[in-house]
C-alpha cells in the first residue's frame, strides 16, 4: 500500500509517497517552506500543493507541531495561535477534498520508529524526541504509543523552558556549536532522565544525522541513540497512521 505522508514543520511542510509494508519512501520527497504568518489556512494550502504535486488522490495522514486530540489542535507554539481550536481533520479534508488525519508530528514520528526503526520490539520505556524548530516528543511503553506527551515543555531547574534553551533553532539563533548545544541538550536529558527513568532515548529530526558531533556531550546514563528513519520519521509515520485510521 502506497500513501502519502506530510510532515509539518515550523519552517518546512514536507511530503512523500511512503510504501506502509516497508516503511521508506516510493521517489523524492517534497518540501515547501512554511508560509508565514503560518495559519491553518495557508497550511492546508501548502499540504493541498504537496498532494497535487504527486497527483495524489487516495487518503493522506499528517504530522502537526503541536497537542492534537481527535484531529483538535490545542497548542501552537511554532505556528499561528488561530490554529487553536481548529479540528484540522475536517478542515484539511474539506480543503483537500481527500481524506486527511492529523496526528501531533513527535507521535507520527515516534510510531514510524516503533513499527520500521529502533524501538521495534524494544520492551521497557522508551523515549523518542524529535529536535528542530521546538522539541517534541512521543513516550512509548512496551510497544504502546503514548500520545501527546510534550517534553519540550518541561520548565528546566534554570528556570526556561527545555525547547527554549535547546531546541535546534536556538543552537542556529544564537549561533551554538554542536558540542556547546550538546552540553545544553544534555541538561534536557538529566530532566527527563530523573521524570521517568526510560530505558531508551531516541534522538530523531535534522539533528538526528549530525549525532556523532555532539554524542560526547550526553552524559547521562540512559542509552540514547539516533532515529534509524532520521529526518524521515515524521512523514513515513503520518503515512503509516493514515493507514491504519482509514483502514
Ligand atoms: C510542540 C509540539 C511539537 C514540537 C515539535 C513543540 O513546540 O508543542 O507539539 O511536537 O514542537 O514540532
Amino acid at each position: 500500500m502506497e500513501i502519502l505522508g506530510i510532515d509539518v514543520g515550523g519552517s518546512g511542510i514536507k511530503g512523500a509517497i511512503v510504501d506502509i509494508e516497508k516503511g521508506v519512501f516510493v521517489g523524492e520527497r517534497f518540501r515547501i517552506e512554511t508560509p508565514q504568518p503560518a495559519t491553518i489556512e495557508v497550511i492546508a494550502e501548502t499540504i493541498s500543493e504537496i498532494a497535487d504535486h504527486f497527483n495524489y488522490w487516495g487518503v493522506i495522514g499528517c504530522g502537526f507541531p503541536s497537542v492534537v486530540r481527535q484531529g483538535v489542535v490545542h497548542t501552537a507554539s511554532n505556528i499561528h495561535e488561530s490554529c487553536i481550536g481548529v479540528n484540522a481533520n475536517t478542515l484539511f479534508s474539506e480543503k483537500l477534498g481527500r481524506k486527511v488525519v492529523v496526528f501531533n508530528d513527535a507521535d507520527t514520528a515516534g510510531a514510524a520508529e516503533l513499527k520500521y526503526g529502533c524501538v521495534k520490539n524494544f520492551q521497557g520505556l522508551a523515549v523518542f524526541l524529535t529536535i528542530g524548530t521546538g522539541i517534541g516528543s512521543a513516550v512509548i511503553h512496551n510497544g504502546v504509543l503514548l500520545p501527546n506527551s510534550e517534553l519540550g515543555h518541561l520548565y528546566l531547574s534554570n528556570g526556561k523552558k527545555a525547547e527554549h534553551f535547546a531546541s535546534d533553532a536556538v543552537r542556529k539563533n544564537e549561533d551554538l556549536s554542536r558540542k556547546e548545544w550538546g552540553r545544553r541538550f544534555n541538561v534536557v536529558l538529566e530532566h527527563i532522565e530523573r521524570l521517568l527513568y526510560p530505558d531508551l532515548i531516541v534522538l530523531g529530526g535534522g539533528t538526528s544525522k549530525k549525532f556523532h558531533k555532539f554524542e560526547d556531550s550526553i552524559t547521562i546514563s540512559t542509552p540514547v541513540k539516533p532515529a534509524e528513519l532520521l529526518n524521515n520519521a515524521g512523514i513515513i509515520g503520518g503515512a503509516l497512521l493514515a493507514s491504519e485510521y482509514f483502514s
